[in-house]
Order: structure tokens, then sequence, then C-alpha cells
């Protein structure tokens, strides 16, 4: 089995998953970032599709391309289980598509509350008392998709955005390398991925 972790930033969660022995056969990642130093460290395949050659952050970005190009990658390595770990990119639908089921995203929320970029400012400008993270199969739609596992974080009176973030990302850092274990596990034993377009079987029939 390929797994591929997708990473844009620190790669604390990269580094937790190697940690965890999980078998990562690639790392790849949207622009330069630490997340390749990382997997590199550890002697793991870093490849960079970087989105700067298909238009970067600007409204020209050809995210069709984008996708293809990191779609072509992670086949030609035969990647079938895809984590996303603070990648920074909205793929196009054929990503999910071509990877039903297989990819899995860390949120630093307790989802469905507080979706998107900011989940942390977010709970916070809402007064929320409680946030945490989520591990969930990604799909097509942003921050939506089947919850696998969650944990709470307590928020504190003296938080702010950076605290809170910190220790939401220390559990998010043991709860994701577990799930991908849970996850690598079922379909090692040949079970069906958890997608949303396909609901469970009634019981009869
Ligand atoms: C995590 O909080 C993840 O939930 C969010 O980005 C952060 C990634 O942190 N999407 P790191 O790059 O793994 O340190």
């Amino acid at each position: 089995m390929g797994t591929a972790v997708l990473v844009s930033g620190t790669g604390t969660n990269l580094e937790a998953i190697l940690e965890a022995e999980v078998p990562v056969s690639v790392a790849a990642a949207d622009r330069p970032c630490r997340g390749l130093v990382v997997a590199a460290r550890d002697g793991v395949e870093a490849v960079l599709v970087d989105r700067a050659e298909y238009g970067g952050f600007s409204a020209a970005f050809d995210r069709e391309g984008y996708t293809d190009a990191l779609v072509d990658a992670l086949e030609s390595r035969g990647v079938d289980l895809v984590c996303m770990a603070g990648f920074g990119t909205i793929l196009a639908g054929s990503f999910f598509a071509k990877f039903d089921g297989r990819v899995l995203n860390t949120h630093p929320s307790l989802l469905p509350a507080f979706r998107g970029w900011h989940a942390v400012r977010d709970a916070l400008a809402a007064g929320a008392t409680v946030t945490g993270c989520t591990v969930h199969v990604a799909t097509a739609e942003l921050d939506e998709g089947p919850i696998l596992t969650q944990e709470v974080v307590e928020v504190r009176p003296d938080d702010d955005e950076a605290s809170l973030h910190e220790r939401i990302k220390a559990v998010e850092r043991r709860l994701y390398p577990f799930t991908i274990l849970l996850v690598r596990a079922a379909i090692a034993r040949g079970a069906e991925p958890v997608t949303l377009a396909r609901p469970p079987t009634e019981p009869g029939r």
C-alpha cells in the first residue's frame, strides 16, 4: 500500500506520522516548505509539485492542471492512500474522484463547526469554550466528508490564536497517525472505502 502525505507548511504532523512509523512512501508539497525537509531528513521521497508553475496564488491559478500534475506524481509512485497534513491548495474534484474515499485530512476544529482556513480564530471569535480537531475523509467540498475521529481541546480564557492552535496541533500529532494506522489496517483487510457517495446498505436489502 502506498501512502502519501501532502504538506505546505511546518510539517509537524508529517513528523508525528513518521515517528509513529506509518510507512510513508512519498511526501508531496505545493510550495517549498519545511515539510519537504522533514521528509528528506527521514529518508522519505520528497516531491515538490509547485503551484507557482500553475499560476501560483493569482486568479489565473490552473486548478485542474495542478491537480492533474499532482495525481500523476502520486499515481506514478503507486499511492493509494493520501493524507493531507496542512496542505494549502484546494484540489479539483477529479482528485477526489481518483482517490475516492482514500483521501484523509486533519482539521483544527470539531467539524462540522468552524470549517475553513481560520478555524482556530473563528472558534475564539465565537466565544467557544471547547474546540478540538477532526480527522475525516476529504471530499471535493472543503472540510466536508465522513468524520473518522475527533478529540476535544479546552479553550482557556487567556488563549490567543497561536496558543490555542499549538495545543490543538499537539493533539492532532497523536490522533492523526493513530487514525491513519486504523485506516491502513482496514484497507489491508479489504474494507470498502468510506465515502459520501456510497451510503451503507439498508438491512434486508
Ligand atoms: C494543522 O493544524 C492542520 O489541521 C491544519 O494545518 C496544521 C498543519 O500543521 N490544516 P503542520 O504543518 O503539520 O505543523
